[in-house]
C-alpha cells in the first residue's frame, strides 16, 4: 500500500534536498511544490501578466501547460515544452514568487494539481504505487493533511541564512548572509500572509536541523517515517 510523506518548512530549511534523499531511500516519487509556484511565476512573466492583476494571473496559471517530473533523481519542470528547471531558481523569480503564491485562486489551482499528482502515485504512476514525498509550505496542512507521515522541517534563522548564502553565493561570510537576508526572511514573511509553516500543526512531527548535517537530517526524517 502507498506511503504518502508530506514535508513542509521555511526557506533554507533544507526541505528540497532532504525530501529528495528521503524519496530516493524509500523508492518513492518526489514532488517539489515550490517549483510549481516558481514555474507559475516564470510563466506569468513570459505571458506579460502584471502580477498585481489577481484575476489575470489566476487565468494564466489555470491555462499553464505545466509538466512536473516526479523522479527524485531528476525532477524536471517543463512549461509549454521549455525546461525551466534552472530559470525558476534565479533571483528574478525568487524575489517575486510570493506575489503569485499569495493569490488564493492560484493556490487552489496548484493545490488541485498537487493533490492529483499525489493520488496518481497512490494508484500507480512513477512509483508503481509505492507512494510519494511531497514538500512545500502547506502540504502537511492543506494539500495532504491525510498523509501517512507529516513532518515540519525547521532550522534557526541563522542556520537557514547560512545555508542559503552558501547555495546562492558560494560563501557564508557576513556579506553573503546579508545579501541573502531579503530572499529568506522577507519572502518567508510575505508567504506567511497566506500559509502557516513556522509552527507544526496538530499531529505533525518537527525535525529541527539547526545542529544536524545533511545525512543526520535525512536520517531524522526517516526515523519519523518508520515510527
Ligand atoms: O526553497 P525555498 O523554500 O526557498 O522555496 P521553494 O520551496 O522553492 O518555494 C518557493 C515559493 O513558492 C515560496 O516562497 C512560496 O511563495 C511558494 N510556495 C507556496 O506558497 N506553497 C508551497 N506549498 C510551496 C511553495
Amino acid at each position: 500500500t502507498a506511503l504518502v510523506v508530506a514535508i513542509d518548512g521555511p526557506s533554507g530549511s533544507g526541505k528540497s534536498s532532504v525530501s529528495k534523499a528521503v524519496a530516493r531511500a524509500l523508492g518513492l516519487a518526489y514532488l517539489d511544490t515550490g517549483a510549481m509556484y516558481r514555474a507559475a511565476t516564470w510563466w506569468c512573466r513570459e505571458q506579460g501578466v502584471p502580477l498585481d492583476d489577481a484575476a489575470a494571473v489566476a487565468a494564466v496559471v489555470r491555462a499553464m501547460p505545466l509538466v512536473m517530473g516526479v523522479d527524485p533523481e531528476a525532477p524536471g519542470v517543463h512549461v509549454d515544452g521549455t525546461d525551466v528547471g534552472a530559470a525558476i531558481r534565479r533571483t528574478e523569480i525568487s524575489s517575486i514568487v510570493s506575489a503569485v503564491a499569495t493569490n488564493l485562486e492560484v493556490r487552489a489551482e496548484l493545490g488541485r494539481l498537487q493533490r492529483a499528482a499525489i493520488d496518481a502515485e497512490r494508484a500507480g504512476g512513477f512509483s508503481h504505487g509505492r507512494g510519494i514525498v511531497a514538500e512545500g509550505r502547506d502540504i502537511t496542512t492543506v494539500v495532504a493533511p491525510d498523509a501517512d507521515v507529516r513532518v515540519l522541517l525547521t532550522a534557526s534563522e541563522e542556520a537557514r541564512l547560512a545555508r542559503r548564502a552558501l547555495e546562492v553565493h558560494g560563501a557564508a561570510d557576513a556579506a553573503a548572509v546579508e545579501a541573502t537576508r531579503d530572499q529568506v526572511v522577507r519572502r518567508d514573511a510575505d508567504d506567511s500572509a497566506v500559509v502557516q509553516f513556522h509552527v507544526a500543526a496538530d499531529g505533525v512531527a518537527t525535525v529541527d536541523s539547526s545542529a544536524l548535517d545533511f545525512d543526520e537530517t535525512v536520517r531524522a526524517v526517516l526515523d519519523v517515517v518508520v515510527q
